[in-house]
């Protein structure tokens, strides 16, 4: 009896043990089968890596420059040298002939100085297009940013993610319900960084699969927030808290964007979103696909007004043009720089500014990099900020 009792048991736990292994390795295989390989992984690591090299996770960065404005150029490629970056100059233009733009161009009433804008810009997506780059960031020559340009980039990488990328698992399912919606009636949805482990990893570009953006307007003079309404952008925004190269809201500049961003979140808060409304074009990366949609809605299709009129056309408030998908944030990674001196300096395009800059500054950039030229070639890291925390807001004049 003892002995039968003891066999059983034992044949008992010998079909227990087989059980328990064949379901341990099923179990492993599954695992497996979900986890990236090691030559997947090194290819994410190093996507997210490709954010901080010289050209910031595109493929290239392309300045304009008027060939008049060897000043700008100057400044230019020493920001670029002092902070890591690598640039190709692209010849502004003027004279442009009223023949040579698209339809509803030659009774625009554009001033030569905004037309020449246009065909400066229409001249890089060309260039994209002729490259057949996979991306670009496209910047004009009195551009500004922070000595941490790379880490927040970094940071706005996780945010594009967010909005950009399907849900982990899935092809068609985004984080932000309103993600493919044309017309969208729902509220506004907030994400936070951490969100981006919840959506696939992208591996054709650090900032969301190059097949699911066109632009991302990272350096404006004023944006918006999409609103629910009829062929509005989608609503989803992600919240960048805590972020220090972000000055307090007292110093914040809104320009000819809304107060929104500045009077609804904490200080050191920087948003991404959708574009809506953006002013200025002065920092934007595209895509191949944006920079082709953009070619053919701005150079060939319709011309219905200013540069950056016309690039939040298409970025998705308008009807009859290709909507395209947009992001900017707020406040702005890039920004104009306004140097000591005769203030018509300032820009090629209008002739609005005169007398003369007492003060050089960049808004709503902390570090600014053209302020740090000097600090910078000395060694020196007690960096100049005009827009310390506790500080009242600073006349900037200009
Ligand atoms: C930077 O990273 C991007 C994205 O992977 C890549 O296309 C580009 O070639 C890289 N730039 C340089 C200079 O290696
Ligand atoms: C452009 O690049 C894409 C992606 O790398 C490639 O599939 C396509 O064949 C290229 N087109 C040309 C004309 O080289």
């Amino acid at each position: 009896m003892a002995t039968q009792k003891r066999s059983l048991s034992g044949r008992c736990w010998l079909m227990f043990s087989a059980v328990m292994l064949f379901l341990l390795f099923s179990a492993a295989i599954t695992f497996r089968r979900h986890l990236p390989s090691p030559r997947q992984l090194k290819r994410r690591e190093s996507l997210l890596e490709h954010v901080a090299n010289s050209t910031l996770g595109f493929e290239k960065i392309l300045v304009i420059n008027l060939p008049s404005r060897r000043d700008k150029r100057d400044a230019m490629s020493l920001a670029a040298a002092l902070t890591g970056l690598q640039l190709e100059y692209i010849d502004g233009a003027v004279d442009v002939e009223a023949k040579t733009l698209p339809p509803g161009g030659a009774d625009s009433g554009r001033t030569p100085g905004e037309l020449g804008n246009w065909r400066a810009h229409m001249d890089c997506l060309q260039r994209v297009v002729e490259l057949n780059l996979s991306s670009a960031l496209i910047l004009e020559d009195d551009s500004d940013w922070d000595l941490r340009i790379k880490s927040q980039m970094q940071e706005f990488a996780a945010a594009s993610r967010i909005l950009l990328q399907p849900l982990r698992g899935t092809s068609d399912r985004f984080m932000d319900p309103t993600h493919l919606t044309t017309k969208s009636t729902d509220e506004p949805a907030s994400y936070h960084l951490g969100h981006e482990s919840q959506v696939a990893e992208p591996v054709s570009s650090p900032y969301g699969d190059i097949a699911g953006w066109d632009l991302l307007w990272l350096g404006h003079c004023g944006a918006r927030f999409p609103i629910p309404a009829e062929e509005a952008a989608p609503l989803g925004r992600v919240e960048i808290t805590d972020d220090p190269t972000v000055p307090e809201t007292q110093h914040l500049d809104p320009q000819f964007g809304g107060r929104e961003y500045i009077d609804q979140y904490p200080a050191h808060t920087r948003i991404v979103s959708h574009v809506r409304g953006n002013y200025c074009t002065l920092g934007y990366a595209v895509s191949q696909q944006g920079a082709r949609k953009i070619l053919y809605e701005m150079a060939i299709h319709a011309f219905t007004g200013p540069t950056d009129l016309m690039l939040h056309q298409v970025c998705g408030d308008t009807d009859g043009r290709i909507r395209l998908t947009c992001l900017s944030v707020q406040p702005q990674l890039f920004q104009h720089h306004r140097p000591l001196g005769d203030k018509s300096a300032f820009s090629d395009i209008s002739n609005v500014w005169s007398g003369q800059n007492k003060l050089a500054f960049t808004r709503n950039v902390r570090w600014s990099t053209h302020l740090n030229f000097g600090k910078l070639l000395a060694g020196k890291t007690d960096y100049v900020d005009l827009f310390k925390d506790g500080q009242e807001a600073i006349d900037l004049g200009a």
